[in-house]
């Protein structure tokens, strides 16, 4: 395994990806949509909550574990579904799996990722969930929750929060845009920075071509570099909770939906046979005039999170942040850039060193809070306060 990254925190890994990423492949990760008000806000909305101390409490045995979904994880943490990683390190998504596995946590690996479900489910293992997106073509979509079944998958997330293409303007200035174009200023990007074209593109180059979306159904699966030809894979703009329901009917497993705002939306989620919902701006980057999900996380809680299993993302960047998710009723939190800074800046080992840091700071945050696991914490801990300007730090 490579060694781990120096990085003292989730800001420091950034750095380091942003140094090694060409700027095209750095700002896909990093940004957010439109005029990035929600990236903003979503740090911001951190920012506002402090966390009441409780002093004199021994505190010597702290454990983080916590069970989701019946079963038990070693951390309140999973890796939320992210397309990235195979284009971050050479078969990312293949040493992220394994990092997440060596944690004890869950990893769930997205549609438009570049291994195989049927590849990490043989190679990896642990606590798998797949993410999906429904295709114009339902069968097609369908065809692809057969093959999570079949691969042993335990929880299928549906995502469901672009029902069209996001306005990432920025991605169209780059010409990263899938099929990606050629230009002189990314290709001399690519040149300016020789240990990504190296250690990921020349490998993969070396391996016999360009990665392709490896869960794609035959004849959608062209390299990142060609068009996705037909609108069969294409979002759907006509997504209803009819199609959630037929999706209910043929998964056995666990069922998740993904990018739920409001309580109304948490309700009808219930109602449709899901066994949980994630609260979830897609970390900022769909919908500019999004809600903070830790912002409206309460009242979705307080709405259904007696009846479901309640997970929460966007923003997460400190262990204090997720212990404040925690408090404010969440079961679990997902992480999805800062362990794709931690594979960007060392592969396994470097997604490892994200959970670990994530880690140490989680169970230092609850030692002030005079708690021992993360069962203890409750919303009386957390108070909102008004901070004047927006954070610097994403
Ligand atoms: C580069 C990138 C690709 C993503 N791809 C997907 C995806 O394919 N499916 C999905 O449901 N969410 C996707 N997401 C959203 C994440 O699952 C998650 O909601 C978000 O990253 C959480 O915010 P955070 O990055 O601030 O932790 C993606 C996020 C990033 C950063």
């Amino acid at each position: 395994m490579t060694r781990p990254p120096d990085a003292l925190n989730i800001h420091e890994l950034r750095e380091i990806a942003r140094r090694r990423l060409p700027r095209w492949l750095f700002e896909f990760v990093d940004r957010g949509t439109e005029d990035e008000v929600a990236l903003r806000n979503n740090r911001a909305a951190f920012e506002r909550l402090k966390l009441d101390t409780q002093v004199l409490v021994d505190v010597s045995a702290r454990d983080l574990s916590t069970e989701v979904l019946g079963q038990r994880h070693r951390l309140p943490i999973g890796i939320a579904p992210t397309g990235a990683a195979g284009l971050l390190w050479y078969k990312g998504e293949l040493e992220l799996a394994r990092a997440a596995k060596a944690a004890g946590i869950p990893f769930t690996l997205a549609t438009g990722s570049l291994t195989s479900m049927e590849e990490i489910a043989r190679d990896v293992g642990g606590t798998l969930w797949f993410q999906l997106y429904i295709w114009s073509d339902l069968a097609l979509s369908l065809k692809l929750v057969e093959r999570a079944k079949n691969a042993g998958f335990e929880a299928l997330v549906v995502t469901v929060d672009g029902p069209v293409p996001t306005n990432r303007e920025y991605n169209v200035r780059n010409g990263f845009e899938l099929p990606f174009r050629y230009t002189r200023r990314n290709t001399a990007q690519v040149l300016l920075h020789p240990r990504w074209f190296a250690g990921v593109l020349m490998r993969y180059v070396r391996d016999g071509g360009l990665p392709t979306r490896a869960n794609y159904p035959e004849g959608e699966t062209e390299s990142i570099t060609r068009p996705t030809t037909t609108s069969r894979v294409r979002k759907n703009d006509s997504v209803s909770w009819e199609d959630l329901k037929r999706l209910r009917e043929m998964w056995p497993g666990k069922l998740m939906l993904k990018g739920v705002l409001t309580a109304t939306d948490a309700e009808r989620a219930l109602e449709a046979g899901c066994d949980a919902v994630i609260v979830s701006n897609h970390g900022g980057r769909n919908f500019d005039s999004s809600m903070a999900p830790i912002t409206v996380l309460p009242e979705i809680v307080d709405a259904v999170g007696s009846r479901t299993t309640v997970i929460v993302d966007s923003a997460f960047r400190r262990g204090s942040d997720i212990v404040k998710g925690l408090a404010l009723g969440a079961d679990m939190v997902l992480v999805g850039r800062p362990t794709l800074w931690g594979i960007t800046a060392g592969g396994e080992a470097g997604a490892r060193h994200a959970i670990g840091i994530l880690e140490a700071e989680m169970s230092r945050t609850i030692s002030y809070l005079g708690c021992t696991s993360v069962d203890q914490l409750a919303r009386h801990m957390v108070r909102t306060v008004d901070t004047p300007h927006l954070p610097s730090r994403m």
